[in-house]
């Protein structure tokens, strides 16, 4: 996949309505703080189009990305943000499951998780959302420079593991530092694109 134009379409708040987009949908779901924004951005061979932040609960509403006019990479809010009231927290639960529900274009989820640990229970609840909703989750195991290459394999088992997902389920491990594992996800992408 080679990365023409890249720009943020359309910023979706609680009351918002969904965009009727008129090209597919890949969406990306994790814990606050795992990295989409950044993977979004390493994807998009972009610096900092989607806001990242130190500070976990950076990204609070679903954001959609035209990327080449053939695909949106859609950023959602990142669930389990501890600081956030009960109420917030609720609200973004809804918007992401809506979401999940309603989106016609939606053609894949990618669900990341810190390559680091073990999925929590949010983490098991989203994946079992978006298996219900039709979907085969596809993980990306980020921050993948925080550990020694020597242990990838043993994460990647205690992930699966976590999640009890299928044998065939894909695991991609990915580093926003150095963009191992970009190439993989770009030949997924293909794939659909070519589907
Ligand atoms: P929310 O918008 O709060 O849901 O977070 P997010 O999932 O979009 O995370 P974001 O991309 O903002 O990244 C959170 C923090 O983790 C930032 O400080 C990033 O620089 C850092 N980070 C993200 N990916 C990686 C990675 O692969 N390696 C390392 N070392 N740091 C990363
Ligand atoms: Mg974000």
């Amino acid at each position: 996949m080679i990365i023409k134009n890249v720009g943020l379409e359309t910023v979706c708040g609680i009351t918002s309505k969904l965009p009727d987009n008129p090209h597919m949908e890949v969406a990306f779901a994790g814990k606050s703080n795992v990295g989409k924004s950044s993977l979004i951005n390493g994807l998009m061979n972009r610096k900092s189009l989607a806001r990242t932040s130190a500070q976990p609960g950076k990204t609070q509403t679903i954001n959609f990305y035209n990327i080449n006019d053939e695909l949106y990479f859609v950023d959602l809010p990142g669930y389990g943000y501890a600081k956030a009231n009960e109420e917030v927290k609720a609200q973004w639960g809804k918007m992401i499951e809506n979401y999940l529900k309603k989106s016609r274009m939606l053609r894949a989820v990618f669900l990341l998780i810190d390559i680091r640990h073990e999925p929590s229970q949010n983490d098991r609840i989203m994946y079992d959302w978006i298996l219900n909703q039709g979907y085969k989750p596809i993980i990306i195991a980020t921050k993948l420079d925080k550990i020694n290459r020597s242990q990838i394999q043993k994460h990647v088992k205690m992930i699966k593991e976590g999640l009890q997902s299928d044998k065939d389920t894909i695991v991609i491990p990915y580093s926003a530092l150095t963009k191992q594992g970009r190439e993989e996800i770009y030949e997924l992408l293909d794939g659909f694109l070519n589907a």
